[in-house]
C-alpha cells in the first residue's frame, strides 16, 4: 500500500508530540488507517534544538514554504503558530500545490478561516483543524459528523487550559497569579504570545470556529465580544467562593433570530457544577442538539499529548479516504454572520 507522506513544520510542543506518537505507533497507526503513515520533511527555526525526539530519516526545511510544496509531502502538518506569516504562506502554499493539511492554529483560521477553506475547496483538498479547538476533545469531529443531523442551540464551554488553570491554581492553592502562570507555562499550554491566553482571544478564536461549524456561518471572530481573565482578583475568587460559585472563563454562542451571538468572559458558575468542577487544563464544551439534547464533553484541551491526539484523528482521516469540507459544508455555502449581543447568561 503507498504510505501517506507527511512534512511537518513546527516541532515545538505540539510537533514533537505529533513525531513520539508516528514513531512509537506505526504498526498502530498503519492498522487502522490501512496504510503506513511516514514523515518524508519536517521544519522548524532552529536545526540544532533538541526535540526530545529523534528526528533521523526526514529531511530538513528551513522554509516552511519550501516544506509544503515538496513533492514527497501528500499532506502538509502546520504546527508553528501565528495568525499570519509563515503559517499562512505555507498553507496556502501547500493547498495551492494541491496538498491536504491538517493545522492546530485555530489563530490562522479565526482569521483566515474562511478565506483557506474555500481554497481548499476550490483545490479538492482537505483542510482539517480538530487540534485547534478543545486540544484533545474530538469537538470538531463531534459537530461536523456525529452532530450533523441536528439543528444547534448553544454551544459553550471552557476553551482556554491555561485560563483555567490560572484560575483553578489560584482558587485552590492560593498561588498568585504569576505562580499560576508559570505552572502553566511548564504544562506547555502557553501560546507563544501569553496574551492571546490571559486575553481571552485565544478562547475566543475557538468559540469562532465551533460557531462557524454549528450555525453554518463564516468565521466571525471580529464579532465576538471578549473579556480575559486579567481582572480577575484573589478577592474576587474568594467572594464567588463564599456564596458557592467559581470563576471560569466560559465561551457562549447561539443563533437568534437577531444573529449570531459569540461571548467570551469571565462568569460566576456553581462551584457543584460540572463546569464549577472543571480543574486544571481541562477543557469541557457543551452543545445542545434538537435531537440529541446535551452533549457535554470534558477532557485535556492543551499539552503535548492531548493536542497531538487530535492532529494524529485528523491525519488518520485523511489517510483512510475521508473527504470533509473544513467546516462541515462547503465554504462557498457559509453564510455571512449579523452579530447580535448576548443576553446574560
Ligand atoms: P511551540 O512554540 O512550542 O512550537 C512552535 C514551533 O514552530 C517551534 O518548533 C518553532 O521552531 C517553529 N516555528 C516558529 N516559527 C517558524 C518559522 N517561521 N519557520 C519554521 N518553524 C517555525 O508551539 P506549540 O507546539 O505549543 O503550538 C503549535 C500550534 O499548535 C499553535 O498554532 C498553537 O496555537 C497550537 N496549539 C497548541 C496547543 C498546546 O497545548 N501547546 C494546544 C492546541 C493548539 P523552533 O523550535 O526552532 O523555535
Ligand atoms: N494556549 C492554549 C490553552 C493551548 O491554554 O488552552 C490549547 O489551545
Amino acid at each position: 500500500t503507498e504510505p501517506l507522506r507527511l512534512g511537518i513544520a513546527g516541532l515545538g510542543t505540539v510537533g514533537a508530540g505529533v513525531i513520539k506518537i508516528i514513531r512509537q505507533k506505526a504498526t498502530l497507526l498503519a492498522e487502522r488507517s490501512g496504510r503506513p503513515i511516514v514523515i518524508s520533511a519536517v521544519a522548524a527555526r532552529n536545526r540544532d534544538k533538541d526535540r526530545g525526539v529523534s528526528l533521523a530519516g526526514y529531511a530538513w526545511e528551513d522554509d516552511a514554504v519550501a516544506l509544503a510544496v515538496r513533492d514527497d509531502v501528500d499532506v502538509f502538518v502546520e504546527l508553528m503558530g501565528g495568525s499570519d506569516g509563515p503559517a499562512k504562506a505555507a498553507t496556502e502554499a501547500a493547498l495551492a500545490a494541491g496538498k491536504d493539511v491538517v493545522t492546530a492554529n485555530k489563530a490562522m483560521l479565526a482569521h483566515h478561516g474562511q478565506a483557506l477553506a474555500q481554497l481548499a475547496e476550490d483545490k479538492g483538498c482537505v483542510l482539517r483543524f480538530e487540534a485547534a479547538v478543545a486540544g484533545g476533545i474530538p469537538v470538531i469531529k463531534a459537530l461536523t459528523e456525529g452532530l450533523a443531523g441536528n439543528d444547534i442551540g448553544r454551544v459553550m464551554g471552557v476553551m482556554n487550559g491555561t485560563c483555567n488553570y490560572i484560575l483553578t491554581r489560584m482558587e485552590s492553592a492560593g498561588l498568585t497569579y504569576d505562580q499560576a502562570f508559570d505552572e502553566a507555562d511548564k504544562l506547555g499550554y502557553l501560546e507563544a504570545d501569553p496574551n492571546l491566553d490571559v486575553g481571552g482571544i485565544d478562547a475566543g478564536h475557538k468559540l469562532s470556529l465551533l460557531a462557524a461549524i454549528a450555525y453554518g456561518t463564516q468565521v466571525a471572530f471580529d464579532a465576538v465580544e471578549l473579556e480575559g481573565i486579567g481582572k480577575v482578583s484573589i478577592d474576587d475568587i474568594r467572594q464567588a467562593a463564599d456564596m458557592g460559585y467559581k470563576i471560569k472563563l466560559l465561551g457562549v454562542c447561539r443563533m437568534t433570530g437577531r444573529g449570531l451571538e459569540q461571548r467570551m468572559a469571565p462568569c460566576l458558575v456553581p462551584a457543584t457544577s460540572p463546569l464549577g468542577q472543571l480543574d486544571g487544563g481541562t477543557n469541557m464544551v457543551v452543545i445542545e442538539g434538537d435531537q440529541v439534547g446535551q452533549i457535554v464533553m470534558r477532557g485535556a484541551g492543551a499539552g503535548e499529548g492531548p493536542t497531538a491526539s487530535a492532529v494524529m484523528g485528523d491525519v488518520l482521516d485523511i489517510a483512510r479516504g475521508t473527504r470533509l469540507s473544513t467546516f462541515g459544508q462547503p465554504a462557498s455555502s457559509l453564510k455571512p454572520v449579523t452579530p447580535s449581543r448576548v443576553a446574560s447568561p
